[in-house]
């Protein structure tokens, strides 16, 4: 086997998957202007952005060549609401990031959540009874705030709620109002997870969640379970399937894309990154090295894509490498 690994040009060339900087989806958060930031707990080097200093970040993504960016807000509790109203204002901070992004940078693509634990009281994806969620009333919302940002020039809407007959419906209601050309990336398979509470920090629904999100998100152990959630998804027309978290799940993205060849991203979940972050931070790996091959990793489990908060740092590595070679 060592015969073909003498040289850097052989493995060059007998490399099986690369990743591009077309594989790149960058998350970042979002807060009002006048809220004075203060640094992410867990996430070190990700900051929450204005929507001007949103514009800044969108347009260096785009010089790298980053092809899209996922938008998040941070929502004040004074902001919350039990059924989560303010993701249906069309002037909340989402919805005025994506119109600013559209138009000072066209070239970009904006990938745009759809859950209302961002806007909820209670930190739940959807609308509460005692200790159900709702399903179908939590859907209709689902739709309306869909409508929200697909009207302020979201190009991917994003479900990642995890309610039943979602797709199906938001593809409906897109369709309706004139939006057939606004695609649907699931988070098809979307586990209860562990890894999310930085990103919970990131949007302000950590202090608020009351409970776990076991009756919606899936359960960790389960993967035959996971090849349902994505043929129902796929069936309800959802154009890219999602799995989530990443690294934890590299074996689903490599039997989703297997049984149904369909585009699959992963996301690189908060926690994933702070894991890295944490052990980088205390020179116990080596940051550039470990992100490159965290994010090949993906590749080679057959995903199309990757949501990483290492976004624009893999970029200008990748751009270093090409100025190399
Ligand atoms: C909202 C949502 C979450 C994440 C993405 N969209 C949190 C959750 O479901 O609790 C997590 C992302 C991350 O951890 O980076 N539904």
């Amino acid at each position: 086997m060592r015969r073909s690994r003498q040289f850097p040009w052989l493995r060059r060339l007998l490399q099986e998957v690369s990743l591009s900087v077309n594989d790149l989806i960058w998350p970042v958060f979002i807060i009002e202007e006048h809220l004075t930031d203060q640094e992410i707990p867990a996430m070190p080097g990700v900051r929450r952005f204005s929507i001007d200093q949103l514009v800044h970040a969108a347009r260096e993504a785009a010089a790298l060549g980053i092809p899209c960016i996922a938008p998040f807000p941070f929502t004040a509790s004074s902001h919350r609401t039990e059924r989560g109203e303010e993701s249906l204002n069309p002037n909340n901070l989402i919805c005025c990031a994506i119109r600013a992004i559209k138009e000072s940078v066209p070239n970009i693509g904006i990938m745009s959540d759809v859950a209302l634990d961002i806007y909820t009281s209670h930190g739940h994806d959807g609308v509460v009874d005692g200790k159900r969620i709702l399903n179908d009333q939590t859907v209709e919302i689902l739709c309306q705030q869909a409508i929200n940002q697909a009207s302020a020039g979201a190009d991917l809407i994003a479900p990642s709620d995890m309610m039943d007959g979602r797709i199906g419906a938001i593809r409906c209601e897109l369709d309706r109002n004139g939006f057939q050309d606004v695609l649907i990336v699931s988070y098809a398979v979307k586990y209860a997870s562990a890894f999310y509470s930085p990103f919970r920090n990131a949007v302000g629904s950590n202090d608020c969640l009351k409970g776990n999100k076991r009756t919606y998100q899936m359960n960790s152990a389960n993967s035959d379970e996971a090849l349902h959630e994505a043929s129902l998804d796929l069936a309800e027309g959802a154009d890219i399937i999602m799995v989530k978290p990443g690294m934890p799940c590299l074996d689903i993205c490599w039997r989703l894309k297997d049984a149904f060849g369909m585009p699959t991203f992963a996301y690189q979940t908060s926690g994933e990154y702070a894991m890295i972050q944490a052990a980088a931070c205390e020179s116990w790996i080596d940051l550039d090295p470990v992100v490159m091959e965290s994010l090949l990793a993906f590749k080679r489990a057959g995903c199309d894509a990757i949501l990483t908060y290492f976004a624009p740092i893999a970029a200008q590595i990748l751009r270093e490498q090409t100025r190399q070679d």
